[in-house]
């Protein structure tokens, strides 16, 4: 079967779960021989999941670790970055190159195992930087060990715990024991939610960016809190940066649009960039330009991403890199996949994405403080974290999620044992930071399931410990304007 459409029916048949390809950062170190097409001058990326083409230029490369990209012949060095664990991201010699990894999908009855060719790209892009030539590619590490092949259930199916627990998370029905437990013991309020009393079972999965599965007797995973300690540029640096900042009021002026709702599709990576970047537009403007930014334009034009199956801010920067975003009233948002039909054909304004990448340069360079001077210099950020049940009960405070709530559903703690990858199932923005009269640190991130939901559609969860893998693949983007 063809790639392309074994691609397709994981789309289809894989709710919320990103690509199920599963590759880390230590499959993807080592030399690499790329196949690519040539270059053609045209406005817009060619569609290289069509069809990648003749691949007449061949290249070799070194992946380093962390994140430095050399090529043997002429010496050019560059740098690098996983895509989480669905593929990998360098630039060298002005060329921009990203492609997912390979896979193959299997099902047996109602078991799902996925082979991961780490050691091979599927089909990929690559660009010169700031320039209209754009070409395809593919690539093939050189040397592959058995170990860069990995044949697991998907991933998003070991988040899972064990079946009679399932059955208690996945009512649908609020569960008043957690949401008591939460309010006894926890420093943050809970509260059962008639909204999530209505919801239907493939909602939650939606919102949360989880495909729980009945059948997958696994375990979920148990995410560690990571503290660092700071440098002793770190100090200064924590120094020099404001105790607090929010930006819904900077001096008395909101810079951040209305919390939105993404109903009942896996799009949270979308509104958790557009939110972030329609805010920079208004930081940028000084409020003269409030449009909201259309997910829906993501959502449904974008090929780094699967539409309502899930995706990533940071590839959301891309897409406005390679193309554009444009504000709501363009392609007003539908909670469906859609197939990428612009509104209006001369927007009032386009957002052109000039810079996106990962805080700290790459997947995993992430810290509390790189984050925090982000927000504080250029506007909000995105974040990728992990869903736990009780989060779903949110109210108010500073969310944690901690372990005793887990004999409620017996959850057990899996260490996958990799530094440079951690389990994540949704998407936010983060607009500003605080801290406690105690002294607790924490993020003012702003959800996408609607205002009812927590403080007015927002919330805050511990800040620089890693909560919940949250510190660990935050990303920006930096614009540019382009007015009609
Ligand atoms: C992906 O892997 C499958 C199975 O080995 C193979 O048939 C296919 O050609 C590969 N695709 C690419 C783009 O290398
Ligand atoms: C993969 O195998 C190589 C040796 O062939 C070993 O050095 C490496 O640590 C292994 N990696 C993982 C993730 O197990
Ligand atoms: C904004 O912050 C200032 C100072 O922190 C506060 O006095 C003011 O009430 C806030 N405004 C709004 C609208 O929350």
């Amino acid at each position: 079967m063809n790639l392309v459409v074994l691609l397709l029916v994981s789309i289809l048949t894989v709710a919320n779960a990103d690509l199920p390809v599963h590759c880390l950062h230590e499959n993807i170190v080592g030399e690499w021989k790329l196949f690519k097409s040539r270059l053609v001058e045209r406005d817009y990326p060619l569609d290289c999941k069509k069809d990648v083409g003749n691949t007449e230029i061949e290249e070799t490369i070194v992946l380093k670790s962390p994140n430095i990209v050399y090529n043997k012949n002429n010496r050019r060095i560059g740098f690098w970055t996983m895509i989480y664990d669905q593929g990998f991201e360098f630039t060298i010699k002005e060329q921009l190159h990203f492609a997912f990894n390979n896979f193959t999908q299997q099902r047996t009855g109602e078991n799902e195992m996925i082979t991961s060719y780490c050691g091979q790209t599927s089909f990929g892009w690559y660009r010169i930087l700031d320039d209209n030539k754009h070409g395809c590619y593919y690539a093939h590490k050189i040397n592959v060990k058995k170990n860069d092949t990995i044949v697991s259930p998907p991933v998003n199916s070991m988040l899972y715990l064990e079946k009679g627990e399932y059955e208690k998370l996945n009512t649908h029905k609020n569960n008043h024991k957690l949401v008591r437990s939460i309010n006894e013991e926890e420093d943050w309020s809970a509260e059962a939610y008639d909204n999530l009393e209505k919801m239907t079972i493939s909602k939650i999965k939606a919102i949360s960016g989880q495909s729980i599965d009945t059948k997958t007797q696994q375990q979920l995973l148990e995410s560690e809190n990571r503290v660092m300690e700071d440098s002793a540029a770190d100090r200064i640096l924590r120094k020099q940066l404001p105790k607090q900042w929010d930006w819904r009021n900077v001096s008395g002026i909101n810079y951040v649009g209305p919390v939105r709702d993404q109903e009942s599709c896996g799009s949270c990576y979308a509104f958790a960039a557009t939110s972030a970047i329609e805010s920079r537009v208004r930081i940028l403007t000084n409020n003269r330009l409030k449009s909201i930014l259309s997910p829906q334009q993501v959502v449904s034009c974008s090929d780094y991403n699967q539409k309502c199956s899930g995706g990533f801010p940071i590839m959301v920067g891309k897409h406005g890199y390679d193309f554009y975003l444009v504000p709501e009233e363009c392609y007003e948002y539908q909670g469906q996949p859609g197939d990428c039909k612009l509104a209006c054909k001369n927007p009032k304004y386009k957002v052109k994405v000039t810079q996106y990448s990962y805080i700290g340069g790459y997947y995993g360079a992430n810290n509390e403080l790189n984050m925090m001077r982000e927000v504080v210099e250029r506007g909000p950020i995105s974040i990728n974290y992990m869903v736990y049940p009780s989060f779903h009960y949110y109210k108010h405070g500073v969310y944690r999620h901690n372990h005793k709530q887990s004999r409620f559903f017996n959850i057990k703690t899996a260490h996958n044992g990799v530094k440079h990858w951690e389990a994540t199932t949704h998407a936010v923005a983060v607009v500003g930071y605080g801290e406690t009269d105690e002294g607790v640190r924490y993020w003012i991130c702003k959800n996408s399931w609607g205002d009812w939901w927590g403080e007015g559609g927002y919330f805050k969860i511990l800040r620089g410990v890693d909560e919940c893998a949250s510190e660990m693949q935050a990303s920006s983007a930096q614009i540019e304007i382009i007015e009609m």
